[in-house]
């Protein structure tokens, strides 16, 4: 039996442009600057055995639990992984999953799990896959899941969001997440994207001509500017989280959007505006609303995998 632990970050978009351009599979293509935080959820992977488990515990398994093990994505991960031609491992394993990564957040919490898995699963491998082949079945298992299998703190995404390219790491910023009272399934948030900006003013996907990164991070308020395509379209069908995002303004954040699809909205705040901020007041206006504050911050390294036998 071979035992690996990873602490499974979560992402936020820190910029999140979708093209109405699709893929085969009818994905949408994206521009977007993904940013791993500290917020994660705890991944135990065990290798060996005939048999094959997920056990989920943890402070953010939502009322319905998380249903079927077989439809999880890090149960689905570990499975492809074990299947996969170039990989001689038993096929018998068991994962733990602690969950402290809201459900239906946009903060990529399931694909986090799953790249986890991957990675975890790849360190404990007898002969590991290259990354090319690793990201191939990230890719196969979500939109978020090859950045979040990957070895990048923060990254340009381009395409589905597989392929893509160093961007420089912000220092460790503090981070409020304010966490609704429900969730918002991503398929949906792209079909009201859909509808209410059809193709033809929803521009077309010009290629992988992103551009050279820039040496040094280049600030906040590059972000502001573009923003979160899903905020307009999400916002409408849920106003809340427009006051969410003017509240985190409010209290001092250099940054607020919307977390990817949502629901969630995070603000990153510089460490004045962080020491300054009444954590006291912002809970209560959010409880107010039927919501809760997450505080975490932006990672300055991925959590590397504890091969622990
Ligand atoms: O990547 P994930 O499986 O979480 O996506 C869920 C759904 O969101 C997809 O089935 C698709 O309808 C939509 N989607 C999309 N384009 C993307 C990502 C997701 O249309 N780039």
């Amino acid at each position: 039996m071979r035992v690996a632990r990873v602490q499974a970050q979560a992402k936020v978009n820190l910029g999140l442009k979708v093209f109405s351009t699709r893929d085969e599979q009818g994905y949408h293509m994206l521009l977007t600057t993904f940013q791993r935080i500290d917020l994660a959820d705890d991944v135990v992977v065990r290798s060996g055995g005939g048999s094959r488990s997920l056990d989920v515990s943890g402070p953010r398994i939502p009322d319905g639990g998380l249903g079927p093990a077989e439809k999880n994505l890090a149960y689905r991960a570990a499975l492809a992984f074990v299947e996969h031609p170039k990989i001689t491992m038993p096929r018998g394993f068991s994962i733990e999953l602690t969950k402290k990564i809201p459900v239906g957040g946009g903060l990529g919490g399931g694909s986090a799990d799953a790249g986890a898995v991957l990675r975890a699963m790849n360190a404990i491998a007898p002969q590991p896959l290259d990354a090319e082949d690793l990201r191939d079945v990230a890719t196969s298992l979500g939109s978020d899941v090859p950045f979040l299998a990957g070895e990048l703190v923060t990254a340009t995404a381009v395409g589905r969001g597989e392929l893509f390219q160093p961007f420089p790491t912000p220092n460790a910023s503090p981070m409020a997440i304010i966490i609704p009272d429900f969730a918002i399934a991503t398929k949906d948030a792209y079909a009201w994207l859909d509808h209410d900006r059809p193709n033809d003013g929803f521009g077309e996907f010009n290629g992988f001509g992103v551009g050279a990164p820039p040496p040094s991070f280049p600030g906040w308020d590059v972000f502001g500017e573009d923003g979160n395509d899903f905020e307009p379209v999400v916002e409408k069908r849920h106003p809340v989280l427009r006051d969410f995002r003017e509240m985190l303004t409010d209290a001092g954040a250099v940054l607020s959007h919307l977390a990817g699809s949502g629901s969630s909205v995070f603000g990153v705040f510089d460490v004045l505006s962080w020491s300054t901020l009444d954590h006291d007041a912002l809970g209560l206006d959010v409880a107010a609303l039927g919501a809760d504050v997450i505080h975490t911050r932006t990672s300055a390294r991925v959590v590397e995998v504890e091969v622990l036998q």
